[in-house]
């Protein structure tokens, strides 16, 4: 079984993208074959400064590695070190109806926010599922938000093995009948963990750096510590049960405390008697207890540039092996020499 998944780099990485993805991502390193890579042709679609394009490209990298992805058991890589993605991207965008990508929500939701669309943003789905089937991924761990996109993947390597593989059957994508052929894009499941909750931010909504109320993974100390003491509590009394709706230091708690601890917490913020900046104290010692090491391993890396480059270099060279294997195949079926 072959996972894949990326992360966009368009941003610094946050709590939010570590319990909503990238701890999982760790988690199934060793559990069969795993694809990590950086999406930063996808981060074009937003960021427009190459500078702090390759920066942030690099600080996924250092992300990555610095949260235990360990490049020896999974294949870590850079989108764009791997050039047969635009390729696929192509040929596949040549099968794609039009109206998938007008209905896409990830789509919809950027236009209604007033971003004025451009044709990177609405063919973003695009060379999403050629990362996918570039790799003849099996699962593709994301949030709730992506699952259309992977569902689009499916929906779309149906159409292409359809039009392309003589004796393909939709209803025998893998070819076991007699008389039937496996398709040459391999249909990908999303895989979503219940665990990967939705992250609240420091005001209460979905943590997401176009909020602005991130708790970043690296972030400055000082910047940390103030973000958490300003995370939006109400006027309960320090006496009084606190209530568990709509509180996000209560779910930040919950979800940065080992469970025998979180009880504890849990016990006392009913009953009543601790006051919100206690609580704060220790969410802040949690989030130093759970992300120090990473941050320690960081500064490690960071004093060693060469290494991290020759990780990705390696990762590159068998991802393009698999990519490479793929593309020819894709060639032939559609007559592309
Ligand atoms: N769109 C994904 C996100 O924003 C990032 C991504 C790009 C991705 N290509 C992918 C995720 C392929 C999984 C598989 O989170």
């Amino acid at each position: 079984m072959r996972t894949l998944s990326g992360v966009q780099s368009s941003g610094r990485l946050h709590i939010g993208n570590y319990y909503g993805a990238m701890r999982q991502f760790v988690q199934l390193q060793d559990q069969g074959e795993a694809y990590y890579f950086i999406a930063n042709y996808h981060a074009l679609t937003t960021v427009r400064d190459p500078k702090l394009a390759l920066e942030l490209t690099r600080d996924a990298a250092l992300t990555y590695l610095s949260l235990g992805l360990d490049p020896k058991k999974a294949v870590l890589f850079r989108q764009s070190d791997v050039k047969e993605v635009v390729e696929l991207y192509w040929i596949l965008g040549t099968v794609v109806p039009q109206s998938n990508l007008e209905r896409a929500h990830s789509y919809k939701d950027k236009v209604a926010q007033g971003i004025s669309p451009d044709f990177g943003l609405f063919a973003y789905p695009v060379l999403m599922a050629a990362d996918i089937l570039l790799y003849s991924a099996d699962a593709v761990p994301v949030g709730k938000d992506q699952i259309q996109h992977i569902e689009f993947a499916r929906d779309w390597a149906v159409k292409f093995n359809t039009q392309y593989v003589p004796g393909y059957d939709p209803a025998d994508p893998e070819g076991k009948e007699r008389g039937h052929a496996p398709g040459i894009l391999k249909l990908p499941a999303a895989h979503v963990q219940e665990s990967a909750a939705t992250v609240p931010g420091i005001d209460g909504r979905k943590m997401s750096k176009s909020y602005g109320n991130t708790l970043e993974l690296f972030g400055d100390e000082k910047d940390i510590k103030k973000r958490i003491m300003s995370i939006k509590t109400d006027s309960t009394p320090v006496e009084a049960p606190k209530p568990t709706q709509d509180a996000p230091l209560y779910d930040l708690l919950k979800l940065m405390l080992p469970a025998a601890e979180f009880a504890d917490v849990d016990a006392t913020w009913k009953a009543g008697g601790k006051g919100y900046g206690d609580y704060k104290k220790k969410l802040l010692e949690a989030f130093h207890t759970n992300f120090g090491p990473a941050r320690q391993r960081r500064a490690e890396l960071l004093a060693d540039p060469g290494e991290v480059e020759r990780i990705l270099q390696d990762g590159a060279q068998r991802a393009r092996a698999e990519a490479t294997r793929l593309m020819d195949q894709v060639r032939r079926a559609v007559g592309i020499p």
